[in-house]
This record gives structure tokens, sequence and C-alpha cells, in this order.
């Protein structure tokens, strides 16, 4: 057996460079030397993140809290089983196997002498775990769908997974759009990011299946900084400071037991329209935003985390933070105090075809780009649609943006070791 190639974990590359003796033999989630060893490997993208949360305090789903990873793909799955063992039967198998690659393993044993198993692609054979993080969320037609009932949890619904309300200037696909379940890796390796949920979507063979995707990108500058949007500009300066996050991020009492310490998930696919964009000058666009394209300060202030000033008006008494810019009709303080906690992704699906927006009016390729906007909130009524409500009229970016699909997804607290992510909705 051990002759196999497939046999080697990822965490058994590193053993075999003849590091990992000198970390000892901690499990990688929670080993310092084992991170080290995945450091020594890779710069500092090996790190492995744990996929079960703490035994003890509040219990999290990884990807949201974790600092954010450079690369992102999102799978939203439809389930087409009417067997409610066979959701459990699932969920336990995607636990188990996010926290096997989460240390950098393959999703689940390889076993080429059993022809009737299926085993993993292997595609990431030899690549540190990258700080993977996986978290699997519930859509409000995993409860009901088509007015079906079809594993007894309609009861179980909460009443934040709302049916999203249709919003101005919406063009959502119904193929990117929606699902009965979402996941959702994350990853500082593209490879590792797909790998996971390619997995995951092969051990959902006959229980669910893929309904749509999205491959994001986020990348900071090695100083750490905040990463830039398609758009030119720094994207996730202004986000809930984390000893809010009990407040504005997780689901509290008054969610259900299962919920409490969750979150729920805001999924929209926005397109830029990037050559549009790209014809505006810089100072225009900045008053798009309301801040300042190359340090990311608001607009009359100096530095990025600069406090904006919302009364600030120039020599003809106009406001310095235009009243129709993005940051104005976002921010907290305009919108009585409510608060998300951002983590987008630009996304890049190559070119479609479309017609120019001026003259010559021809038709052309364009980028079919923008952004994997996610955002994590205690509450999405008083979260996301609160804020977009106001902004979906008036924000003066959405000449530049198209939402083109999306969904909102109940995640789950995480799993402690030995339970499976969602258990609580099945006692
Ligand atoms: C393509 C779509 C979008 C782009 C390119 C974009 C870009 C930006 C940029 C550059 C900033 C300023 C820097 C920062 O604080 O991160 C910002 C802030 C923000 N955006 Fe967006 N955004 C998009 C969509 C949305 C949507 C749909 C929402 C929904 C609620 C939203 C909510 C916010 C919030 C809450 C802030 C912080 C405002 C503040 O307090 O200063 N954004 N966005």
């Amino acid at each position: 057996m051990s002759g196999c190639p497939f046999h080697f974990s990822r965490r058994g590359f590193l053993s075999a460079l003849g590091i990992a003796a000198a970390a000892g033999g901690a499990g990688l989630g929670a080993g310092i030397g084992a991170t080290a060893v995945a450091d020594a490997v890779s710069g500092g993208h090996g790190k492995a993140e744990p996929f079960y949360a703490a035994q003890q305090g509040a219990a999290h789903q990884g990807g949201i809290a974790t600092p954010p990873q450079s690369h992102t793909y999102f799978a939203a799955f439809d389930l087409v089983t009417d067997k409610r063992d066979d959701v459990i039967a699932l969920l336990k198998k995607w636990t188990e196997s996010s926290a096997r690659m989460a240390k950098g393993m393959p999703a689940d044993a390889i076993a080429p002498e059993n022809a009737a198993d299926t085993h993993d692609s292997g595609d990431a054979l030899g690549l540190p775990p990258s700080r993977l993080t996986i978290n699997i969320g519930f859509g409000p037609t995993f409860f009901v769908k088509d007015g079906k009932d079809r594993y007894g949890l309609a009861s179980r619904r909460p009443e934040a997974l709302v049916d999203m309300p249709a919003f101005s200037g919406d063009q959502l696909v119904p193929e990117h759009t929606g699902g009965d379940m979402s996941v959702q890796a994350c990853a500082d390796d593209p490879q590792v990011a797909f790998h996971a949920v390619r997995q995951l979507a092969r051990l959902a063979d006959y229980t669910a299946q893929i309904r749509w995707t999205q491959a994001g990108f986020a990348s900071s500058p090695p100083d750490g900084g905040t990463p830039r949007n398609l758009m030119g500009f720094k994207d996730g300066t202004v986000n809930p400071a984390r000893p809010d996050y009990d407040k504005v991020v997780w689901a509290g009492r008054e969610a259900p037991d299962w919920m409490q310490g969750g979150t729920y998930l805001v999924a929209r696919r926005i397109r830029i329209a990037l050559e549009h964009w790209d014809k505006m000058k810089v100072p225009f666009q900045e008053q798009v935003f309301g801040r300042q394209k190359l340090s990311g300060a608001p607009l009359g202030g100096k530095k990025e985390f600069d406090i904006a000033d919302f009364n600030a008006t120039d020599a003809d008494g106009n406001s310095v933070i235009a009243e129709n810019s993005h940051m104005r009709l976002a921010a907290a303080v305009n919108n009585d105090g409510a608060q998300i906690l951002r983590r987008a992704y630009s996304y890049n699906n190559g070119v479609n075809v479309t017609a120019e927006r001026w003259p010559p009016w021809r038709e052309g390729m364009e980028y079919d780009a923008g952004l994997l906007f996610l955002c994590y909130q205690r509450d999405p009524r008083t979260g996301f649609i609160k804020i977009f409500d106001k902004m979906s009229k008036f924000d003066i970016m959405n000449q530049f943006v198209t939402h083109v699909g999306g969904g909102l997804f109940a995640l789950p607290r995480g799993a402690r070791q030995g339970e499976f992510i969602g258990q609580g909705l099945f006692v």
C-alpha cells in the first residue's frame, strides 16, 4: 500500500521532505511545529487553519473571522434526495473530509485496490494546507422547496433566513442564484481551494449536485495591506472591529440553538463593466467611492484608516464625500448603525459578447469579471438588506455594476471534534 503514490497525504509529502520529524507528531491543525514546517516549505502560505471549533467557548465555522486567504472557490448545491438520512450522511462525510483536507490530507482514504470506491482526485497531493477553510450553509430551499418539506425541517427554518427581496437593478440569473446548500473553500492556493470543493461535490454524488460556482481572488500586497478590487480601489478598509463580532456577525440567543455562533452569508455575484470604468478619470472614480484611489483615504482625509468626515464641504458648499457616493450610502453612521462583515473576492470568468455602451455601438467582447461580494451578519434583515435597499437605488457606482447572481445561506455554528456541521438541526 505504501508504495502507491496516492497514499501520500499532503502532510506526508512534508514528511517525505524530511522536515516533519522536526515538528513532532502534533496534528497540523494545532501544532505550532507543524505550522513552522509548512512555512518553511511555502514561505508562510502553508499554514493549517483548524477545522473543528474549539471545545470551549463559542464555536464558529472557519473562513469567516479567519484573516482572508488569497483565493476562494464558492459553490451552491441543490439536494437531489428526498431522504433525511441521506442529508445527515452527506453532512457527516463533508465534515470529516473537510477536516482532513484542512490538515493537508486527501478528502478520503485513497483505495485503488477497491475499484468500487471513488477516491480523492489527487490534484492537491504535495501541496501544503494553504490555510484552507471550508464552511457549509443552508439556503431557504433546504428547509422548504416548491412547497415541500422534504426533510421534516420546515419548522426549523430560522426567521432570519428570509427570502431575499428583489432590489432595484437586480438582474439575477437563476443559474447563478440560490441553492439548497453553500460550500465555500478559501485558501492561499487556488488549486487547494478548487480541489476541496471538487472533492465535496464528488462525495455528494446522488445526494446533492452543484448548482453554480464562482472562483475568486484577492491578493494583499507583501506588507499585508488591504487588497484592491478590479476597479483599482482598496476594498475591505472599513469592517466591524473584532470585539463587535458578537453584536454584528454571530447569531445569538435570538437564533435557534444550532445557529448560535453561526452567521448568515449574503453572496452576490456582481459584474463590473470594467471597460466602461477604465474610461473614467480618476477624480470621478474617487467621487464614486468617496475615497482616494492611491492611498484609500476618505476624501478630505490623509490616510486609509482616517475616519470619514461626512459633514465636510468644499468652497462651493458641496459635500466633499458626494451624497450618492458608495461609501456614504454604505457607512454604518448613515444606516442607523447597521454593519456587516465584508470578505469579498474579485472574479474573472473570461470574456462574453455584449454590446458596447457608446459609439461606435458595435458588439464586442467584454470581460465577464467583477466582485464575488460576500458578507456575514447576525441577521440579514438588519444587515445587508437594510444597507443595500438604499444603495441599490442611489449608489452612483450602480452605473458600472450589475448584480447577476447570489444567495442567502444560514451557516450553522462550527462543529466540535466528534460532531458534524448542522448536527443540532437533526436532534
Ligand atoms: C462591485 C461591487 C462593489 C465594489 C467594487 C465595492 C467597493 C467598495 C470600496 C472600494 C469600498 C471602500 C473601502 C472599504 O471600506 O472597503 C467599499 C465600502 C463598503 N461597501 Fe462596497 N463595494 C461593492 C458592493 C457593495 C455592496 C453590494 C454592499 C452591500 C451592502 C457594499 C457595502 C459596503 C460597505 C458597508 C462599505 C463600508 C462603508 C464605510 O463604512 O465606509 N458594497 N466598497
